[in-house]
């Protein structure tokens, strides 16, 4: 199959890309290298999928529409998998406009390149931080999302609605995704377990927020890339409406359009998360206990059960392996 896929040079868009090409689909990635974290590393995401045959890359900003459609024409994509965004929950209360540009306008640039190519599949990437303070556990995708804590979960709540308009008005099957803290090899330099992971290596004491009491439904990278090839077949239509009993499909009743979370429903103390890095590291962390910072929320608890209705497939490799395989893949990026 032929993909437009934004954010390749990003921790999760890299996974994806490297995926589909090893299955012999034809790649084009688009993505602004932005300078929110080093630079090198994307570059590096980006050489080794610049290996394969099937991989083109379009180096360009999502609110240059201009530039998006270059790589439209290129891919003539059946399916576009828009993942670049500004990312960060913190970074939002720092650089607000970053968050604006990147993931309300160029996000609308995504639905107007997806109206014009006419593809069978549209999907988005959203966040668990939709759910905000939600304190029902597990998150379920019917929920209600309407008390953002952030700027970042706010954009990506308008992605979600934005995408859901479009999918009505021009009849484009649109999949938003609502992912949970993913985390492993390639991952990125400004979430927890690289911070903690660099710390620890250099003796120095990481920073604890709320005091350690908060807990993540975290998903291991391969296990959230094999739940979106999954569900890339699955373009939501009256046909392939969940009828299982006790699970709520989000398939609306005006358009093509439907919300996955992707997270196991296992979630982790942030305390155990920290042992499982010492033990990988084979070095004890020196914790510096701190209160919960603006905009944090308590925990995040996915309901994976859409999501196994629809795939059959649930996340599920572990925290101490997938800390693990990060460990490992981080020493030889660090040399
Ligand atoms: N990693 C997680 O835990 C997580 C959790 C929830 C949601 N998400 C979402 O998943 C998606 C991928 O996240 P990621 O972890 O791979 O992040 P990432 O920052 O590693 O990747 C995003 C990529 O988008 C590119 N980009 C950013 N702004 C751009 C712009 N204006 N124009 C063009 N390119 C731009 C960046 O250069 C980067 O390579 C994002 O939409 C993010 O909000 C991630």
């Amino acid at each position: 199959m032929r993909f437009l896929i934004t954010g390749t040079a990003g921790f999760i868009g890299f996974h994806l890309a490297r995926r589909l090409l090893d299955e012999g689909h034809f790649v084009v990635g688009f993505d602004g290298m932005t300078p929110y974290y080093d630079v090198r590393l994307k570059e590096a995401r980006h050489a080794l999928l610049e290996r394969s045959n099937g991989f083109r890359a379009v180096i360009g900003q999502l609110e240059d529409a201009e530039a998006l459609k270059q790589a439209a024409e290129l891919a003539e994509p059946e399916v576009i998998i828009h993942l670049a965004a500004q990312a960060g929950v913190r970074y939002s209360l720092e650089n607000p406009k970053a968050y604006v540009d990147a993931n309300l306008t160029g996000s609308w640039n995504v639905l107007e390149l997806a109206k014009q190519c006419e593809v069978k599949h549209l999907m988005l990437a959203s966040t668990s931080s939709v759910y905000g303070a939600n304190d029902k556990v597990p998150f379920a995708e019917s929920d209600k999302t309407d008390e953002p804590l952030t700027l970042y979960a706010a954009t990506k709540k308008a992605v979600e609605v934005m995408g859901h308009s479009y999918a009505h008005l021009w009849k484009i099957p649109t999949t938003a995704f609502r992912f949970f803290t993913v985390y492993g090899p390639w991952g990125r330099p400004d979430m927890a377990l690289f911070k903690f992971v660099d710390a620890i290596e250099k003796g120095e004491p990481i920073d604890v927020y709320g005091e350690g009491n908060m807990r993540r439904d975290f998903t291991y990278v391969e296990d959230l890339i094999e739940a979106i090839v999954r569900l890339v077949p699955v373009a939501p239509s009256e046909d392939n409406r969940v009828t299982v009993e006790g699970v709520t499909d989000t398939l609306s009743r005006q358009a093509p359009f439907r919300i996955v979370n992707i997270g196991g429903g296992q979630p982790v103390g942030l305390l155990d998360f920290i042992t499982a890095i010492e033990t990988a590291l084979g070095k004890p962390a020196v914790r510096n206990l701190l209160p919960m910072q603006k905009g944090d929320v308590p925990q995040t608890y996915a309901a994976p059960d859409l999501l196994k209705a629809l795939t059959g497939y649930v996340p599920e490799t572990d925290v101490p392996t997938g800390v693990k395989n990060f460990v490992e893949w981080y020493r030889t990026w660090k040399g």
